[in-house]
């Protein structure tokens, strides 16, 4: 039988709490699970696509059935690629469905055989986002609870705190 693969698509520019509560919890369901980090330059992003994938691969070294990979250009090819015929997003509140609908119908229209399945982020994390983390380390505030603490540690070097 053909273990299960899901692919968990974003930015992960830096990866929070929130992100880490959907990839425990999706890989509790021991298929495989693809880490699939967006290397999008138009983004102008805080950290390197390189320093993500090597943030997300520690950040997840104790959860054997998680791989971390980047990808360019549209997730459809990365998972055909990689094999995967789920992708899985975290829906924190409405305001995000409108967005992650356009794109799950959008990907279904280009890869019939795709599935998306949205998870909603458990309730402790709903408010959190990487744009929120990375405007409170900027100005010096305080984002206890919102991300790992090697992720804070680097945030701190990052904006020399
Ligand atoms: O963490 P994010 O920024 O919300 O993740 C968005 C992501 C990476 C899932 C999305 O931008 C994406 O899949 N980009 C790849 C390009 C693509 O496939 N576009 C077509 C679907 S809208």
């Amino acid at each position: 039988m053909n273990t299960l693969t899901a692919v968990y698509p974003g930015s992960f520019d830096p990866p929070t709490n929130g992100h880490m509560d959907i990839i425990e919890r999706a890989a509790s369901f021991n298929g495989r699970l693809i880490v699939g980090v967006l290397a999008n330059p138009s983004k102008s992003p805080l950290f390197s696509v390189e320093e993500r994938v090597e943030l997300l691969k520690e950040l997840t070294k104790d959860i054997p059935n998680v791989e971390i990979s980047s990808f360019s250009g549209l997730l459809v090819d990365f998972c055909r690629k990689v094999g995967a015929r789920i992708v899985i997003r975290g829906l924190r509140a409405v305001t995000d469905f409108e967005f992650e609908f356009q794109m799950a119908l959008t990907n279904k229209t280009m890869s019939p055989e795709l599935e998306t399945l949205f998870m909603p982020t458990s309730t402790d994390y709903v408010w959190i986002s990487s744009s929120v983390v990375k405007e409170v380390a900027m100005f010096d505030g305080e984002f206890e609870g919102m991300v790992p603490k090697l992720i804070k540690d680097v945030l701190d070097k990052k904006f020399n705190r």
